[in-house]
């Protein structure tokens, strides 16, 4: 297949990899970004000058603003990360002893279990992992209760699949952990900003999530939600400065300063800050409609390509705009190439840091599947645009064959 850009390759790249890191930015990211580096530029709670105190009221403002998107309790309780992985890794290594047991499953993401895995090299942990659905790509909900054992730490989730999109019944597993008395961590990483959370009425422990996918800020961000209280559980895993209580050798007992070890990534969160502020004035309700139109209008399509397969659920309700696809005789890698070269669509292949989610759809030992990620700036002339696409290609394979 000829692989050369057409006439039109000057026309404008439609990013369709919002899983990995959402691009574009909303309006204002950018400004807050620039207005932080310019104007303000210190590290807050470092001083008592008026950049400093600038600096903790963006962060305080973050937090609350965080506290408004998930319906969250305290603000201390908000603990910010580095990223997705950074905010995983505090909430699963603060819970786990030597001999403690965890339960996560297939469609889990490397950044729980591979932390998990050092775990059990380091410390013996036991880890049960659930398998999910072949076709669906969901849990079953009785497989959690099954799994519990009276040693069970942790109930790690994946709220959707980076993989398939494939929502799972979290409410439900949540409710099954609260009456065996084992702590939840929902892994929001691909629902948090544009599927509602509510952190007040969902009994789970812990929700972490990047501030850079969804949540539409700016790369190095993440965030841990804590349940007020259950913070006793927790040890610390990182220890260091925090401009508060320096006089003692040991962490502040007190939050959010006792998860928060080092200088904060505050021009990132200058931006988070700003693309909260857009996610507030839209409504997460409203994001997440229009992120259910883009997937009935791209399942519309999919279903009608010869020659593709995609993963996942087909109900609109139980998943998100990711979307895995694989083209018969062509490796994902090479449709991505030539997504990109021929239409400027950017797309990412392989197994996408979930290989028992590929295992679980049979495509890891064959180079994985393509996948294309929804941000809430796409419009559903972008994925008609990509449909079209796909069209175009397995229509030319199919002709060649
Ligand atoms: C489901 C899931 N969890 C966690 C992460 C890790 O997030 P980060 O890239 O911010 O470390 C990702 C990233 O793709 C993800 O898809």
């Amino acid at each position: 297949m000829n692989h050369d850009p057409p006439a039109s390759s000057t026309a404008a790249r439609r990013y369709f990899e919002n899983a990995a890191t959402s691009f574009p930015k909303p309006p204002g990211v950018a400004e807050a970004v620039g207005h932080y580096l310019t104007d303000i530029g210190v590290s807050a709670g470092r001083g008592a000058y008026h950049e400093a105190v600038e600096s903790g009221r963006m962060l305080d403002e973050c937090r609350q603003l965080l506290r408004r998107v998930f319906h969250a309790d305290a603000r201390d309780h908000v603990i910010f990360a580095l990223n997705g992985t950074d905010a995983l890794n505090l909430a699963v290594k603060s819970l786990c002893k030597p001999s403690a047991h965890v339960v996560t499953t297939a469609m889990d993401h490397n950044s729980v279990l591979r932390p998990l895995h050092a775990l059990h090299d380091r410390l013996g942990v036991e880890i049960t992992i659930i398998a999910a659905d072949s076709r669906t790509t969901r849990i079953d909900p009785a497989d959690v209760a099954a799994a519990i054992r009276p040693n069970t730490t942790l109930v790690a989730i994946n709220h959707a699949s980076n993989v398939t999109g494939a929502l799972q019944p979290a409410a439900d597993i949540a409710d099954i952990c609260k009456k065996r008395g084992v702590p939840m961590l929902l892994d929001a990483a691909q629902s948090a900003g544009h599927v509602p959370i509510d952190f007040s009425s969902l009994p789970i422990d812990l929700l972490a999530t990047p501030g850079h996918k969804g949540l539409l800020g700016p790369l190095g961000t993440g965030v841990l939600l804590i349940r007020a209280g259950f913070e006793a559980r927790m040890q610390t895993v990182r220890e260091g400065g925090t401009g508060s209580a320096s006089e003692f050798p040991v962490q502040p007992d007190f939050l959010p300063d006792r998860f928060e070890a080092g200088s904060h990534n505050a021009v990132g969160l200058a931006g988070l800050a700003a693309s909260l502020r857009w996610i507030v004035q839209h409504g997460v309700d409203a994001l997440r409609r229009h992120e259910v139109q883009l997937c009935e209008r791209m399942m519309s399509r999919l279903i009608a390509i010869p020659g593709l397969t995609w993963y996942g659920p087909r109900d609109v309700e139980r998943r998100v705009g990711v979307f895995s696809v694989r083209i018969d005789g062509l490796e994902p890698s090479e449709l991505s190439a030539i997504l990109e070269s021929r239409f400027n669509i950017l797309s990412r292949s392989g197994l996408h840091c979930a290989p028992l989610a590929h295992r679980t759809i049979g495509t890891h030992a064959r180079g994985g599947t393509t996948r294309l990620s929804f941000g809430p700036l796409l419009k559903e002339d972008d994925i008609d645009y990509a449909a079209d696409a796909l069209f175009e290609i397995a229509g030319a394979l199919a002709a060649v064959s």
